[in-house]
């Protein structure tokens, strides 16, 4: 009754425009429009059109006045703003994840009514129509699109499958093969793939809502009767057929969803949709749906969805903070980093000039990145034509001719502080004064280099991970003089560029390579002590890390860390327990991968083999120096290693390299592939408990010295019994700290 009276305050405007007639609701992000008989219903909830309880309960008004109005003949449903719908509101889900009763709003009345209406409705789609977007589309009787729009249901990367019937829908328009696919894989597909599936009726060129309004004119024409996707069957597998693509449905998912429990979950919803009448199909649905949403991975999978997108808040960077506009980028060295990164604008298309110090380490550099483009084409990535378009706007030449024109200037030398100096203050003589001058380093100290530049205001450190055009990571280093338009133009950059930007303080190895130290040596100590490297990395892909730290350094090649050790002069605190194998491998040249043998060996098809010898190294250093070996369970070396990082991830953040525990979560997720079921090594620590944590971690101090001493943040939190979350909370708006000395 309450919602009717709602209605009734819709009023009429726009009175005596002939055919044109608009009902504007009160307060309400949806809104109704006739249209020459047309019903145009339009969702205005920015920024996405998310799904929360006003856009439902508007959405079921707007339906009930399309049934009622004897004018109306059809109805269109569209999003205002820059895309269609996007999906239930997350933070709804959140709070459903989290135990709440409500959250949601509920979707199978509203459904059904749209479904059931005697008057077509075209659900119109521009931008991306995800998870309840596109289950909200499929209940329409037809559906048009725009070239570029994208649908799909990514709720799996989310932890948990559609919620709104997509499970029961989807394989009805396109088969369950490709409802499998789409709903393991999470993938949006494109307007001209979901044409060729049945999953839209039509592409549309020019205005949508006109376009979308001459249709269901159209449709209003046509015989009856209105197609309901729920009475489809002709798409629905036989029971003969089933077995199979379920069966390769569930392989699909623990393939290439390692871990995940919600891929494997959707293919039993959707398997409903074709034994059990739509209405249970529904009902095993939400059954499925609940189980995931109260799961652990689901809570990661959310947190992390808002670290991720939290990253780019950063005090003194707002909306008005003038961002430089990056269109060309000039890059200081061709080697691995540098030609990654200028693969990474190409992509993104932006211009880039490439400059080495010799025309042959220039040539080399563009023979890797065409290397790297043949395989993405072989991979089929991309097309020969895209790869062209791609290097073409790469133009490469030695010295810093026309590095005037350039928005930004990514140097990006080996780490070696006084060339990065001297590049530095010869760059500062040919950029533009607003040009951003970035340099690609993975542990230096910024304010050293931007000292060597007369407007260190404009220097920033942007520290991308190998390789470049791949990784998402990357940490944007403010330096003491850094100004906040040249952190919002990082920002810009690096969301340009498809990648994660976190703002990270100058110290020491940054956040990310900081914690990884303690980490990674950790590891080292453990196969002293009496492990082996593949005892340890298996613990740790077990764990759900990407890759074990062994597998990991020779990847990166064992003479960088050696090379780091020397500059930061680690271990150099008297009493500090070093590790002894790794300088021993790389004084025998074993570098890892690259050199064919490191901490394990490979062959051609670089796969890991251990190593006897490494082994027999391993035991004699450790022999020689009195330490007695035992062995290990995998839960004792994912304790010693993951609490580790997460020790020195407490003190980042209280010394206030990170501005937030998420911060290091979204750097652990997208650049050390920490597993995003766990959230990131602060929510797990979280999720452990932190007295748990903080009790291991004392305990090590007193068995294993002074490395062990507990981050002070962790030892007061765990007192207080609060979590990183609430100290994330409690601190919103704060600064990161001031630079290292
Ligand atoms: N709910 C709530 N907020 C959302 C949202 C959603 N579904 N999708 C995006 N947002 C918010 C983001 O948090 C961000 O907010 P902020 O500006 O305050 O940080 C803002 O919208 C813009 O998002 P992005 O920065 O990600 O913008 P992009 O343009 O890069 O990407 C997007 C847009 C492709 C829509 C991307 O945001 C995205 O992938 N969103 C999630 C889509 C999704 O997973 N949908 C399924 C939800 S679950 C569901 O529908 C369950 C159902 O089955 C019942």
């Amino acid at each position: 009754m309450e919602k009717w009276k709602k209605w009734k305050k819709w009023k009429s405007g726009r009175s005596g425009a002939p055919g044109y007639d608009v009902r504007v609701p009160q307060k309400s992000p949806v809104s109704l429009t006739t249209h020459d008989h047309v019903a145009l219903i339009t969702i205005d909830n920015p920024p996405v059109n998310a799904l929360g309880p006003e856009v439902v309960d508007g959405l079921s008004q707007a339906i009930a006045e399309v049934a009622r109005d004897p004018g109306i003949r059809a109805a269109v449903v569209i999003g205002a703003g820059r895309t269609f719908v996007a999906g239930a509101d997350i933070k709804g889900l959140e709070q459903l994840a989290w135990g709440s009763e409500t959250g949601l709003p509920e979707m199978h009345d509203p459904l059904q009514r749209i479904e059931d209406l005697p008057k077509p409705v075209v659900m119109a789609m521009h931008g991306t129509a995800l998870g309840g977007g596109l289950e909200l589309a499929m209940a329409g009787h037809y559906r048009v699109a725009v070239p570029d729009a994208q649908m799909g249901q990514p709720e799996v990367n989310l932890g948990i499958i559609p919620g709104a019937e997509g499970t029961q829908r989807l394989p009805r328009l396109v088969g369950m093969d490709k409802a499998i696919e789409m709903c393991v894989s999470g993938k949006p597909i494109k307007a001209r793939d979901a044409l060729a599936a049945g999953l839209i009726d039509r592409i549309v060129e020019g205005d949508l809502a006109t376009a979308a309004m001459a249709f269901a004119r159209e449709m209003a024409e046509a015989a009856r009767p209105l197609p309901k996707t729920r009475d489809r069957i002709d798409r629905l597998p036989s029971r003969e057929q089933l077995p199979a693509m379920l069966q390769a449905g569930r392989e699909l998912a623990r393939k290439t969803r390692r871990n995940l429990e919600a891929p494997l979950a959707v293919v039993d919803a959707l398997e409903a949709a074709a034994t059990l009448p739509f209405d249970e199909g529904c009902q095993k649905e939400r059954e499925v749906f609940f189980t995931c949403v109260r799961s652990d991975q689901a809570k990661a999978l959310i947190y992390a969805f808002f670290a991720e997108r939290g990253a780019s808040r950063v005090p003194g960077v707002t909306k008005d903070t003038r961002a430089t506009t990056v269109s060309s980028v000039a890059i200081v060295g061709a080697g691995t980093m540098g030609g990654g990164i200028a693969m990474a604008c190409a992509n993104a298309g932006l211009n880039v000039r490439l400059t080495d110090a010799t025309q042959g380490a220039l040539d080399a550099g563009l023979a890797t990145i065409k290397k790297n483009y043949d395989v993405s084409v072989a991979r089929g990535r991309f097309t020969p034509a895209m790869v062209d378009e791609r290097l073409a706007r790469i133009q490469a030449q030695v010295g810093y001719g026309g590095f005037d024109k350039a928005d930004l200037i990514i140097e990006a030398v080996f780490e070696n502080m006084a060339l990065k100096k001297e590049i530095a203050s010869a760059l500062d003589a040919v950029a533009r004064p607003d040009c951003i001058v970035a340099t690609n380093t993975s542990t230096l100290n910024i304010d050293e280099i931007a000292a060597a530049a007369r407007r260190p205001a404009t220097v920033v450190g942007l520290h991308f991970f190998s390789p470049a055009n791949v990784m998402r990571l990357v940490e944007i280093v403010r330096g003491a003089a850094t100004s906040s338009e040249t952190i919002a133009t990082a920002l810009t950059v690096a969301k340009r560029l498809g990648k994660v930007g976190v703002v990270v303080g100058n110290c020491p190895g940054f956040v990310g390579n900081r914690m990884m130290f303690p980490y990674m040596y950790e590891a080292q100590f453990l196969v002293e002590d009496g492990a082996t490297p593949e005892q340890v990395d298996r613990a740790l892909t077990d764990f759900g890390m990407a890759m074990g730290i062994f597998a990991v350094d020779d990847m990166a090649g064992l003479d960088v860390a050696w090379r780091v050790r020397k500059e930061l002069n680690q271990f150099s605190e008297p009493g500090a327990r070093k590790p002894l194998v790794s300088d021993a491998l790389c004084e025998m040249g074993r570098f890892g991968q690259k050199a064919g043998k490191g901490w394990y060996q490979y062959g051609a098809d670089r796969k890991a083999v251990p190593d006897a010898d490494v082994l027999a190294l391993i035991e004699r250093l450790a022999s020689g120096a009195g330490i007695t070996r035992r062995s290990f369970t995998a839960a004792e070396i994912v304790e010693r290693t993951i609490y580790a990082l997460i020790n020195e991830g407490a003190r980042v953040l209280d010394e206030g390299y990170a501005l937030r525990a998420a911060d290091i979560d979204v750097i652990y997720l997208s650049g050390y592939g920490f597993p995003a079921w766990r959230g990131g090594p602060m929510f797990y620590a979280d999720r452990v408990g932190l007295n748990t944590v903080y009790e291991r971690v004392a305990a090590f101090h007193r068995d294993l010295g002074d490395r062990w001493t507990p981050a002070p943040l962790l030892e007061r939190l765990a007192r207080e019994g609060r979590t990183f979350q609430e100290f994330d909370r409690s601190r919103a708006g704060s600064e990161l700290a001031a630079p290292r000395a």
